[in-house]
C-alpha cells in the first residue's frame, strides 16, 4: 500500500515482497527488488518478522460462542490448505500500530478491546448500540475458510468465525433510502500509536453499496482458527469480505452507518486513482504501478520465489457474487 512520506509525497512500501534467504535462486526476482532499491529492507522486514512469528503465538483462547462452529453458507468452504496461524498472526496490515506487516502483533497489545459497543446508525429504522457480548449472540457463529487477497499481491486462507453481516442489517431494518453501509475502525491514539501519523485519515473507514453488505458471504467476524480474534487480525470485531481486496475489511469496527451516498473510504482518499471504491480482486484490471494477475500464498515454501498463482476473479468467489456487478464496468468501477 501507499505510505505518505510528508512532503515527499508517496513512496510504495513493498514488506509484502520479502524473502528468506534460502531462495535467492531467482535471480530476475532478486534483480527486480535490487534494481528498486528495496531488496535490503526487505530482507531485514522479512527477517524480523520470521523471528516474531516463531515467538509471538501466544493465543487469545476459545469463546464459548465460537466453539464448534461450521458453515452453511454456499461458497464458504475451499479445500485448500489453511495459512499457519503463526502467519495469519504475524502479517498483518493494521495501520493504527504500524506500517510493517509485522508491526501489528508486536503493538496491538496495547488495543483494549473489552467493555467494546459497536454503534448502528444512519438511515435505519431500529439504530442501536450493541455491545459486543449482544452482538455475539445475535445470530449463531459458523467457522468460514474464505481466502483473503491483499491488494498488495498476498492472499491468505483463514478460518474465520463470525456469521453473515446480513443477520445484523435485518435487525436494524435500513431505510428505504439507505444504499451504502459505511465501516469506522476505532481511531484511539492512547491505544493505537500510529493514529494521528499522516499515513492515512484518521479513523480507518470502508464501505459496501447494501447489496454487497447484505450478500451473504460478507461476515461479521469475531474469531479465527476457532479462537478470539488476536487483536492485530482486528479484534473484537472486523469485517471479512472475501472477494474484494483486502483493504475493504474493516477491522476494529465500532461503527456501523446506513447513507444515500457512496461513503468516503480511507484509502480511496489517500490515493482516488489507486484505490477504488469497489475494489474487487479483478485480475483483468492492473493496480496503475503494478499487475493483479498473480499473487504469493503467505507462509508457502519459497517465500518470495514460491510459485505464484494465479488470482481469480472476485478471488474465486464469482459464482458467489458475480451477478451483483452484471452491466457494471468493472474497469472504471475498479
Ligand atoms: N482495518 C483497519 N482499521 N486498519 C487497517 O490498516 N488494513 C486493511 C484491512 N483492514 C486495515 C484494516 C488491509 S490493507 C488488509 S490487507 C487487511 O485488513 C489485512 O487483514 P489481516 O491482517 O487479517 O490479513
Amino acid at each position: 500500500m501507499l505510505i505518505k512520506t510528508g512532503s515527499n509525497g508517496f513512496q510504495h512500501v513493498f514488506s509484502s515482497d520479502i524473502t528468506p534467504v534460502s531462495v535467492y535462486q531467482n535471480r530476475r526476482e532478486l534483480m527486480r527488488l535490487m534494481a528498486t532499491g528495496m531488496a535490503g529492507a526487505a530482507m531485514a522486514s522479512w527477517a524480523a518478522r520470521d523471528a516474531l512469528a516463531q515467538s509471538v503465538t501466544v493465543r487469545p483462547g476459545k469463546l464459548a460462542a465460537l466453539a464448534g462452529a461450521k458453515s452453511n453458507v454456499a461458497g464458504a468452504i475451499t479445500m485448500e490448505k489453511t495459512t499457519d496461524y503463526k502467519d495469519a498472526s504475524s502479517y498483518n496490515n493494521f495501520y493504527e500500530f504500524g506500517t510493517d506487516k509485522a508491526d501489528p502483533a508486536q503493538n496491538a497489545h496495547t488495543l483494549k478491546t473489552t467493555p467494546w459497543t459497536v454503534e448502528v446508525e444512519g438511515l435505519v429504522k431500529k439504530p442501536a448500540k450493541y455491545t459486543l457480548e449482544d452482538l455475539l449472540k445475535l445470530s449463531a457463529q459458523e467457522e468460514r475458510v474464505y481466502r483473503l487477497r491483499c491488494v498488495e499481491g498476498w492472499s491468505m486462507v483463514i478460518p474465520w468465525v463470525g456469521y453473515s453481516l446480513s443477520e445484523l442489517i435485518k435487525k436494524v431494518e435500513p431505510a428505504s433510502n439507505a444504499k451504502f453501509v459505511e465501516f469506522v475502525s476505532l481511531a484511539d491514539p492512547k491505544t493505537m500509536p500510529f493514529v494521528g501519523s499522516r499515513v492515512l485519515e484518521w479513523p480507518y473507514v470502508e464501505g459496501l453499496r447494501l447489496d454487497e453488505a447484505m450478500n451473504p458471504l460478507t461476515l461479521l467476524s469475531f474469531g479465527m482458527y476457532g479462537e478470539v480474534l488476536p487483536n492485530q487480525s482486528g479484534a473484537p470485531v472486523r469485517l471479512v469480505v472475501p472477494w474484494k481486496y483486502g483493504f475493504k475489511s474493516g477491522k476494529s469496527l465500532v461503527k456501523i452507518r446506513f447513507t444515500d451516498k457512496e461513503p468516503k473510504t480511507a484509502w480511496n482518499k489517500a490515493a482516488a486513482n489507486e484505490y477504488g471504491f469497489y475494489s474487487n480482486v479483478n485480475p483483468n484490471v492492473d493496480h496503475p504501478r503494478w499487475s493483479q494477475a498473480t499473487e504469493r500464498r503467505i507462509g508457502e515454501e519459497g517465500g518470495l520465489f514460491a510459485k505464484k498463482r494465479k488470482t481469480l476473479m472476485f478471488n474465486g468467489y464469482e459464482a458467489q457474487v458475480g451477478q451483483m456487478y452484471a452491466g457494471l464496468d468493472l474497469k472504471k468501477n475498479f
